[in-house]
């Protein structure tokens, strides 16, 4: 039988949304029956064989619906194999973080369960997607705004993921 994989996200603004819907269609391009959900409507992981998960980085911090999912989870999350992903701005502006600062916090967040594999991809900054404040704020740091999503970065990452869960998938007839 396929495994099932859930891949599970919080996103203020939708990008993230649209990093694990790629990260999902990839998945499901290798045969692996695949639900995508956000963390907060999540009520169970006893459907699934994997678990992947996304979170955006807002003011330098990795969003605390993550670390909700992961102590509502925590005795499941640690049967299962789990790989995450931060979305943010660092990999294409450094001024706004290091990289390695953010695939720390989620390293941190999801202990004592270890990942197979945790990334942060670029992401997306819509000028008209943001308050007065946060434009004030991305303005002062001379933020560049646009959609920095790398699609073949994402699907690159997602390919890797069933042999580093070790899972496999339906097979073709
Ligand atoms: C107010 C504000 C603060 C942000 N702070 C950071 C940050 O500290 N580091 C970073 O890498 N990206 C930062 N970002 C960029 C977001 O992480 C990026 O836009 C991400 O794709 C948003 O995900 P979402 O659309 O799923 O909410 C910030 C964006 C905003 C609007």
């Amino acid at each position: 039988m396929a495994a099932r994989v859930l891949v599970a996200y919080t996103s203020k603004k939708g990008s993230t949304a649209g990093i694990a819907e790629a990260v999902a269609k990839e998945l499901k391009a290798r045969g692996l029956v695949v639900e995508v959900s956000t963390m907060e409507t999540v009520t169970s992981l006893a459907a699934y064989d994997a678990v992947v998960l996304g979170v955006p980085v807002y003011t330098g911090r990795i969003m605390s619906p993550l670390a909700l999912f992961v102590a509502r989870h925590r005795d499941a999350l640690g049967k299962l194999p789990v790989a995450a992903f931060a979305a943010g701005i660092a990999p294409v502006f450094p001024k706004t973080g290091e990289v390695s600062q953010f695939t720390d916090q989620l390293s941190t967040a999801l202990q004592p369960v270890r990942p197979v594999s945790v990334t942060m991809f670029a992401g997306r900054l819509d000028p008209k997607n943001l308050s007065f404040v946060e434009r004030g704020l991305t303005a002062l740091l001379k933020v560049p705004t646009g959609d920095f999503r790398d699609w073949k970065a994402i699907a690159a990452w997602a390919a890797e993921l069933p042999a580093k869960m070790g899972l496999s998938g339906r097979q073709q007839a």
